[in-house]
């Protein structure tokens, strides 16, 4: 896919088909994700895949548990990634404290799109989640109480019929300054 086509296909899908993801196909998406850049090169970050059931639903009921309703549709979804931000290198966290910072968010959230653009080019659906119940999370997964979570992403085939939503974006003139 020409990227300015692939930047188009890709959309948040909020309804799975129940056909399982290809081993290759998840792959090449987290060699994406691993490829991406970060602040000094530290890579903070961490993917748990979750496919097994029953521990896949128990991640996806930690999505949507309490009042907010609004991620059920990860109960659909065949793979569940949880990434973990990890501890940025020291020099990069001096240089957060100094810069007053968080480029390790910047960096997650570029990993986070690499892998959603390579499903998108795999055929594949994704969405960013970054609502979830972060204690349902770690209980499930046992992940250390000192380990954050930065981002859940669901993949897997979009339903049939799941048709490309028009993107409604801010328009150009008011999100770009030229001098
Ligand atoms: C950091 C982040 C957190 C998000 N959290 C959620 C979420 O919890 N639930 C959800 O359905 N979508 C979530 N989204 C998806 C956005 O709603 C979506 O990207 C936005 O509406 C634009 O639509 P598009 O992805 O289809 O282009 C999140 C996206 C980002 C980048």
């Amino acid at each position: 896919m020409a990227f300015h086509e692939l930047i188009n296909t890709r959309q948040s899908v909020r309804k799975y088909s129940s056909k399982p993801v290809e081993k290759d196909k998840l792959q090449r998406c987290l060699e994406a994700a691993r490829m991406a850049p970060s602040a000094s090169n530290s890579q903070p970050w961490h993917f748990i895949v979750v496919q097994e059931e029953p521990l896949r639903t128990e991640v996806a009921k930690a999505t949507f548990s309490g009042a907010v309703k609004f991620n059920k549709f990860t109960m659909q979804a065949p793979v569940l990634v949880v990434m973990l931000l990890e501890k940025p290198r020291m020099l990069n966290r001096i240089a957060m404290i100094l810069k007053k910072k968080e480029w390790k968010l910047i960096d997650i959230g570029i990993a986070a799109e690499h892998f959603c653009l390579q499903a998108a080019e795999e055929g594949l659906g994704t969405c960013m989640m970054g609502w979830y119940n972060e204690k349902e999370l770690k209980k499930a997964l046992n992940i250390p109480g000192d380990k954050t979570v930065g981002l859940v992403i669901s993949l897997g085939y979009a339903e049939e019929g799941y048709t490309l939503r028009k993107k409604i974006r801010k328009p150009m003139e008011e999100i770009v300054t030229f001098y």
